[in-house]
């Protein structure tokens, strides 16, 4: 079964995507780790160095490499990928696309306690994070909307998660 965990900076897809691999005991697998590993440089490093068109057409890349090379993983996706290059398409031609649909509010907390490691938020105070998460969320609804299950990662255990997961397979 092919995974895709998809959301916005800060749903959780990590950690839920570690718990939800060894639940189902398959491989996880992180796509800005793995773009990390390809150009042996940070996320951050990448689009402050190479732009953010460069990094999305890596994106694209990796999740291709990753998908043709392995047919059972869970994928965290960064929370842009399901927005470029007919990613989310993609995607749901390959496996189940899971949207990790979580509430603003706990976004903004997460992201504002979180370490200063993505981009395209660093430097913005709190009102500023609330009014991007707002009109990005607003952006990105389109694509996201078109994952196969959507799921707010709060109101589920792990185990009822993978039980859903499971009837799909
Ligand atoms: C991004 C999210 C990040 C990372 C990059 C761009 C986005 O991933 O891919 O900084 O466009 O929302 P996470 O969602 O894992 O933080």
């Amino acid at each position: 079964m092919k995974i895709f965990l998809i959301g916005f900076m800060g749903s959780g897809k990590t950690t839920l995507g570690k718990l939800l691999a060894d639940e189902l005991k398959t491989s996880f697998i992180d796509l800005d780790e793995r773009i990390e590993q390809d150009q042996g440089m940070s996320v951050s490093r990448i689009f402050g160095e190479k732009g953010e068109d460069f990094f999305r057409e890596l994106e694209a890349s990796v999740l291709r490499k990753i998908v043709s090379g392995k047919t059972d993983f869970v994928l965290a996706c960064g929370g842009g990928t399901p927005c470029f290059h007919q990613n989310m398409a993609y995607m749901n031609g390959q496996g189940i696309t899971v949207w990790l649909d979580t509430p603003r509010e706990i976004l903004a907390e997460r992201l504002l306690s979180a370490p200063d490691q993505r981009p395209l938020i660093s430097g913005l105070s709190g009102e500023q994070l609330i009014s991007f998460i707002s009109e990005r969320l607003e952006q990105r609804a389109q694509w996201y909307g078109q994952a196969r299950l959507v799921i707010d990662s709060s109101n589920f255990t792990i185990k009822e998660i993978s039980r859903k997961l499971k009837a799909y397979a």
